[in-house]
């Protein structure tokens, strides 16, 4: 989809969104969500709330999603649990879930053409200790979009870019990866604005 779109930035105020709201902001018009601070309060968390968001807001040529949360916990302090109780209920619910249901409910409100981009990170293939929540809700949302991309009516496109370490992040966050290569927001941003604009599907973009 070429020209000015009309979107909506899911975790607007966080590292990656600001790098990402940086770059398109000046051509494209960017509605900002996230759970304080935003222009529209959400929590992808709350399915209702998210479909309620995505009715105020529509129609939209794109929704992009820098939000999701999961919890670091060595192995050793992750016991067997029920979804409620476990250390990978976090994830599961907002990270995973999280996305999976902000891109499930925007199909209604996207024009034809338009596209869902969503966040993973490194962890879907490069695991850390500590990291295995994350590791699992990455992998399965790329998995999950690459296999929706196929079935998305009215040419609606979705992507995943997985992101390695993001300039910014603060230190603890950044302890956790030892030895990856930092990378700047502006180089990340621009995975977004390619699947944004580029009229790629079904593709993780690994930065
Ligand atoms: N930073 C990195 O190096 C890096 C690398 C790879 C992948 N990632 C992934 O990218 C995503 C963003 O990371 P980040 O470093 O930018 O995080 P961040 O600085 O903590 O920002 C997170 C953003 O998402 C919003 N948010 C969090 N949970 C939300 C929810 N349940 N509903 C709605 N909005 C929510 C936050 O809103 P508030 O500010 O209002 O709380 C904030 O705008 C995460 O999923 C992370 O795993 C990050």
């Amino acid at each position: 989809m070429s020209g000015r779109q009309r979107i909506l930035l899911v975790g607007a105020s966080g590292v990656v969104g600001r790098a990402v709201h940086e770059a398109l902001r000046s051509s494209h018009e960017v509605l900002t969500a996230a759970l304080a601070d935003a222009d529209e309060i959400v929590d992808l968390a709350d399915t209702q709330g998210v479909v309620a968001l995505l009715a105020r807001v529509g129609p939209l040529d794109a929704v992009i999603s820098t939000a999701g949360r999961a919890h670091f916990r060595p192995l050793a302090g992750i016991e067997a649990a029920s979804l409620d109780d476990s250390v990978y209920g976090l994830g599961l619910r907002d990270k995973l879930m999280g996305q999976v249901n902000l891109a499930l409910a925007a199909r209604a409100v996207l024009r034809d053409g338009g596209s869902i981009t969503l966040t993973s990170g490194t962890t879907s293939d490069e695991p850390i200790l500590g990291g295995s929540s994350l590791s699992m809700v990455n992998g399965a949302l790329e998995h999950w979009a690459q296999a929706v991309a196929t079935e998305l009516p009215r040419g609606l496109r979705i992507n995943v870019v997985s992101p390695s370490l993001v300039e910014g992040t603060p230190v603890p966050a950044v302890a956790a990866f030892p030895g990856f290569e930092l990378v700047s927001g502006e180089r990340v941003a621009l995975a977004y604005r390619r699947c944004l604009e580029s009229g790629i599907t079904g593709r993780v973009i690994r930065i």
